[in-house]
C-alpha cells in the first residue's frame, strides 16, 4: 500500500468506525458483529502504527467510544474510566504475558482471569457507605448520570454491608457492568414479537437501550441486573487489599454482586487453560459473555505497569470469535414495522449454527446490502456470536454464479404498494403511509393488547383477518364492527364473534391510561400514561395539551414525563388526523374510566409530598414509600419550598440542612406513625 492509498484507507476505515460507534455506544443498535468491529480497529491501528506520519489528528484507535446521550445531565468521573486492549490470538494473549515479563524484569506473574460480561460499563458511587450515583462510562472522562435508572436496578445494595475487616471508604467508585440475563432477554423479545414490534439482536444492546429510557418506570420494567468487578477513585486508599484477586472478595462482603467464577492462575499456560475452560461453562452463566479479561493480580505490579492512554498495560481481553457457517441465500424477503421500518431478511438454506438451526438472518437495512453486495443466490457467512439473531457477514464471492444480479431493494411498501421513503440522517426505508395494511394490524393489535384497552378475543389472527377484509382501518373501526360481517369470517363462529364483540362493547369503559397507552404515542409506556391520564382526565384534554403543560421554566410539571415524551405527545396530537380519533372513538361510545384515587387512609398525608433522609429505626425506605403513597401522599427526592414534610433519620445529611434552611418541618419516624394513624 503506498501513501496516497494509506491515507485514503485511514480517513476511510476513521469515518467508518465512528460511525459504528455512534450505532453501538449512543444508539445500541449496532448493524455489524463486535467481531467485524475489531477487525476494522484493527486494521486501522496497524496502518496508522506502520506509517505514523499519517496518523495525526483524532482517531478512534485512541478513544475508548462515547455512550453520551441527550436528556442524561453528564457527571465528570473521579477517576478514568478505562477500555481494554483485546484480541482474538492465543498467541497475542501469551504475547501479552512476554510484555509485562519485560517490563517488570521478572517471569513469575500470578494472574485472574473474569469472564468478559456482554453489558455496559457502569461506574457507582458509593460515600460512607450509601449508594450515591451511577454514571455510564461516557467518553472515560465524563459520562451519563443514570442514577434514577440504576436505583431500579434491585441487585445494587443502597448501603454497603460492613461485615469484613475492610474498613469501608469515605468515597468510592466502583466499576461493573450492567446486563440483562439470557432469559430476561428472551421474555422482552417474546412480547415485542407478539406486539410486531423489531427484535433487540443481543441482551447487549436491550440492556444500553434500556438504561438510556428516560422513564426509570420504563427501565424497571425490565429487571436489569449488575457485576461489578473493580475499584475506581478511593479515598482514603488504606486498609485497601493488595490482589485483584481480594478485591473480588472484598466487593462481595460488601454485599456487591460478583462474577460467576474466577480463576487464580500463574504464567500463561494455566492462563490459556482458564481461559478455554471459561469458554466451556460460560454457556450456563446467566449474563452473555463474549471473552475472558486476564488481570494481573497483584495490585503493586498493576501500578508499576501503569496504562496507555486508553487501556491498562496489565489487563487483556481475549475474545471468544463467533462461530460462523457458509450457506445460500435463498430469497430476501421484506418486513414491514409498526413504523412503516422496511426490513430486509435474509431467507437461507437451514444451516447449524452454535447449537441451533439458522434458516433466517437480518440484512439490516437497504444500505447494508449495498455495502456488502449481498445477491440472492450467493453463497454468505452467517454469524451468531454473542447475538442471539443471527446476522449476514459477507459473501463468498469466489462461489458467485452469473445468475446472481445485484439486489434491487423495493422502491415501493411491499404491503401496500406505496412508494417507499428515507428520511435525512436515517438508514431505515420506510412507507410513509398511515393506512399501510400492516401498520394498521400493528397499531390495532397493540391497542387491544392486554397492556392497552385488553379486548377478549382480538389476538393477531383475528386483527389480520378484519384488516385483510378491509374492515378494520384505524383502531375506531373496531367499533364499528358489526355481527352479520362477523359471521361470514367462518362456520360455527357465533359464539367466538359473540365474545368477541361484548370484549369490544366492555373495552369502553377501560381505564383513560389503557386508551392513552394505546394510541401508541412514542416513548408513552404504560407507566407514563397513568400520570398522563390522571393530570389530563380525559381524551379530549390530553389532545389539546400545550407545551407549558409539560414544561414551565425548563422543568417538568408532570413529574416523569420530561421534554422527549412531551414533544412526542404534542407531535402525536399535532397531526389532524390523530386528533380527529380522539372524536371519533367517543362518538363511537367511548368512555374512558378515571379511577377515584383510593380514599386516603390519613388526611394529614394526602397531596403532601415528603422527602425521605437518612436511615430510619424501624421503616425501611420502601415501606416508609410506601405508607406515604398508600394515603395518598408523594414522595420526591429532593427537598424543596414545595416539600410538605422531611422524615429525617439518623445520619441525615444534607437534606436535613435544607430542610431547616427552607423551614420545612421535619419530622421523625415516631411523629411519621401518628400522623399516618400507627402507634408506636
Ligand atoms: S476491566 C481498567 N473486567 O469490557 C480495566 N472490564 O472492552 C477496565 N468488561 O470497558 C475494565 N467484563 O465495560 C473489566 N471482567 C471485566 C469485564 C470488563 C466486561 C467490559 C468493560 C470494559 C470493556 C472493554
Amino acid at each position: 500500500m503506498d501513501r496516497t492509498e494509506a491515507q485514503a484507507r485511514i480517513a476511510s476505515l476513521r469515518t467508518v468506525i465512528a460511525r459504528h460507534d455512534e450505532l453501538y455506544y449512543r444508539r445500541a443498535q449496532p448493524e455489524i458483529t463486535d467481531f467485524e468491529y475489531d477487525r476494522l480497529k484493527r486494521e486501522l491501528a496497524e496502518i496508522e502504527s506502520r506509517m505514523p506520519e499519517l496518523a495525526g489528528g483524532e482517531s478512534p484507535t485512541d478513544q475508548v467510544g462515547d455512550d453520551r446521550t441527550e436528556g442524561f445531565a453528564t457527571y465528570r468521573h473521579r477517576e478514568r474510566m478505562m477500555s481494554l486492549d483485546n484480541t482474538y490470538s492465543e498467541a497475542e494473549l501469551r504475547e501479552f504475558h512476554n510484555r509485562l515479563v519485560r517490563l517488570l524484569g521478572r517471569d513469575d506473574l500470578t494472574y485472574v482471569v473474569e469472564p468478559k460480561i456482554d453489558g455496559l460499563a457502569v461506574s457507582l458511587t458509593y460515600e460512607k457507605g450509601k449508594f450515591t450515583r451511577a454514571v455510564t462510562r461516557g467518553n472515560g472522562v465524563e459520562g451519563d448520570d443514570i442514577t434514577a435508572n440504576a436505583l431500579t436496578i434491585r441487585s445494587i445494595p443502597k448501603t454497603l454491608k460492613h461485615t469484613s475487616g475492610a474498613p469501608i471508604p469515605a468515597v468510592i467508585e466502583i466499576r461493573g457492568e450492567i446486563y440483562l440475563t439470557l432469559a430476561e432477554f428472551k421474555r422482552i423479545n417474546q412480547q415485542r414479537e407478539e406486539a410486531g414490534e423489531v427484535l433487540y439482536a443481543n441482551p447487549r444492546n436491550l440492556a444500553a437501550g434500556t438504561i438510556k429510557q428516560l422513564d426509570p418506570r420504563e427501565v424497571a420494567q425490565r429487571k436489569l441486573e449488575i457485576v461489578l468487578y473493580g475499584l475506581g477513585y478511593c479515598e482514603p486508599m488504606t486498609g485497601l487489599p493488595g490482589s485483584q484477586h481480594d478485591y473480588h472478595q472484598l466487593l462481595k462482603d460488601w454485599g456487591l454482586p460478583g462474577q460467576e467464577r474466577l480463576w487464580k492462575t500463574v504464567g500463561p499456560d494455566q492462563t490459556w487453560k482458564a481461559v478455554q475452560e471459561l469458554d466451556q461453562v460460560r454457556s450456563s452463566f446467566a449474563y452473555a459473555t463474549d471473552g475472558a479479561v486476564v488481570k494481573l493480580d497483584s495490585i503493586g505490579l498493576q501500578r508499576e505497569a501503569g496504562a496507555t492512554s486508553k487501556a491498562p498495560r496489565w489487563a487483556m481481553a481475549y475474545k471468544f470469535a463467533p462461530e460462523r457457517a457458509e450457506t445460500r441465500l435463498n430469497a430476501i424477503t421484506i418486513q414491514v414495522g409498526r413504523t412503516g421500518v422496511l426490513t430486509p431478511v435474509a431467507e437461507l438454506e437451514p444451516v447449524r449454527l452454535a447449537g441451533t438451526t439458522v434458516a433466517r438472518a437480518t440484512l439490516h437495512n437497504r444500505d447494508e446490502i449495498g455495502r456488502k453486495d449481498i445477491r440472492v443466490g450467493d453463497f454468505v457467512y452467517v454469524e451468531k456470536a454473542g447475538e442471539i439473531i443471527p446476522a449476514v457477514i459477507g459473501v463468498n464471492t469466489a462461489r458467485r454464479t452469473p445468475e446472481c444480479v445485484p439486489y434491487v431493494f423495493p422502491s415501493t411498501c411491499p404491503a401496500c404498494g406505496t412508494p417507499v421513503v428515507q428520511l435525512e440522517g436515517e438508514v431505515a426505508v420506510r412507507c410513509p403511509n398511515d393506512e399501510c395494511p400492516v401498520k394498521v394490524r400493528r397499531r390495532v393489535t397493540h391497542f387491544a393488547s392486554k397492556a392497552c384497552v385488553d379486548i377478549d378475543g382480538l389476538g393477531v389472527a383475528m386483527v389480520d383477518a378484519l384488516v385483510e377484509k378491509g374492515w378494520v382501518k384505524s383502531v375506531a373501526d373496531l367499533y364499528r364492527l358489526r355481527r352479520e360481517n362477523l359471521l361470514t369470517l367462518g362456520k360455527n363462529v357465533a359464539k367466538s364473534m359473540d365474545n368477541l364483540l361484548a370484549g369490544i362493547e366492555a373495552s369502553k369503559q377501560a381505564e383513560l391510561w389503557r386508551f392513552v397507552h394505546g394510541l401508541g404515542i412514542p416513548h408513552v409506556g404504560a407507566a407514563a400514561a397513568k400520570d398522563l391520564a390522571q393530570k389530563f382526565g380525559t381524551l379530549e384534554a390530553l389532545a389539546e395539551a400545550k407545551y407549558e403543560d409539560f414544561i414551565a421554566d425548563k422543568r417538568s410539571v408532570i413529574e416523569g414525563i420530561g421534554e422527549t415524551m412531551a414533544l412526542a405527545i404534542l407531535d402525536h396530537f399535532n397531526n389532524p388526523k390523530n386528533r380527529a380519533l380522539v372524536q371519533e372513538l367517543i362518538s363511537l361510545g367511548v368512555k374512558p374510566t378515571v379511577p377515584v384515587k383510593r380514599e386516603a387512609t390519613s388526611a394529614a398525608l394526602a397531596g403532601k409530598t415528603f422527602v425521605l433522609t437518612g436511615t430510619l429505626p424501624a421503616l425501611s425506605r420502601d415501606e416508609a414509600t410506601a405508607m406515604i403513597e398508600g394515603a395518598g401522599g408523594k414522595v420526591s427526592g429532593s427537598v424543596s419550598k414545595k416539600t410538605h414534610y422531611v422524615l429525617a433519620g439518623e445520619e441525615a445529611g444534607s437534606k436535613l440542612e435544607k430542610a431547616k434552611s427552607l423551614g420545612v418541618p421535619v419530622i421523625d419516624e415516631a411523629e411519621f406513625r401518628r400522623m399516618v394513624g400507627q402507634s408506636g
